[in-house]
């Protein structure tokens, strides 16, 4: 039986793609669908080789047209930041057969903001990040569980301890597409682009 999706009228959208974004996540958030604030980050290594992950968007900035993500500065993914700092977000809500991908400059964020971050976490989301050594190859269980009680001795002696990488990180969206599945396959393509002046134009792409 074909879903019943939601119409998106793109004569009418906003002439920027933040609050559009944001409208957008707000249906998938009372519409319960899950994890909808979860998106695919993709980077390029030092190869030019794609690599990609799913993490959990912080914040959207929606004047600025920015997205926020934490991450480990000293995880591949920081690292490839750090040496190409661009990137993708993709994001998908399959109850109302939508998908936003957008892509631009990424600018990484440490010191008092990424602390305030760290501090809004809970213990277990704290411990597992003072743990550290993200994506490095681990012996056995036995090895990190030694490490998450050294991580959770550490948080109860220093409550305030930050872990050294957290990071937060925004992608300056320069493109933002928003896509529109239909039941009948018509679907309806509005994608932004970011001029060098900073302003927004918009159009509709062929589906
Ligand atoms: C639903 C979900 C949410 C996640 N959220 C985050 C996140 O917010 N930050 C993060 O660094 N990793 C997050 N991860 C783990 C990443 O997908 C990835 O495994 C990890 O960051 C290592 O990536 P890297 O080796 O490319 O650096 C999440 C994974 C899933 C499945």
């Amino acid at each position: 039986m074909a879903r019943e999706l939601p119409s998106f009228d793109a004569g009418r959208a906003p002439v920027e793609p933040g609050p559009l974004f944001v409208d957008w996540l707000l249906w998938a958030l009372d519409a319960e669908v899950p994890d909808a604030q979860v998106a695919t980050l993709s980077t390029v290594d030092s190869d030019g080789r794609p690599d990609a992950r799913m993490l959990v968007l912080r914040d959207v900035d929606a004047a600025r047209g920015a997205w926020w993500f934490a991450a480990d500065a000293d995880s591949p993914k920081g690292r490839q930041l750090a040496a190409t700092p661009w990137a993708a977000l993709t994001f998908y809500w399959p109850a109302q057969g939508r998908q936003v991908r957008l892509r631009g400059r990424v600018e990484a964020e440490g010191g008092d903001r990424a602390a305030e971050d760290f501090h809004g976490r809970s213990p277990a989301s704290r411990i597992a990040a003072l743990v550290g050594h993200q994506s490095e190859r681990l012996a056995d269980a036995e090895e990190l569980a030694d490490a998450w009680d050294r991580a959770a001795a550490l948080l109860d002696r220093e409550p305030a301890a930050v872990a050294p990488g957290h990071t937060l990180y925004a992608v300056l969206a320069d493109e933002v597409e928003f896509w529109q599945g239909e039941s009948g396959r018509r679907h309806v393509r509005l994608a932004y682009t970011r001029g060098h002046d900073g302003t927004w134009g918009r159009g509709l792409l062929w589906p």
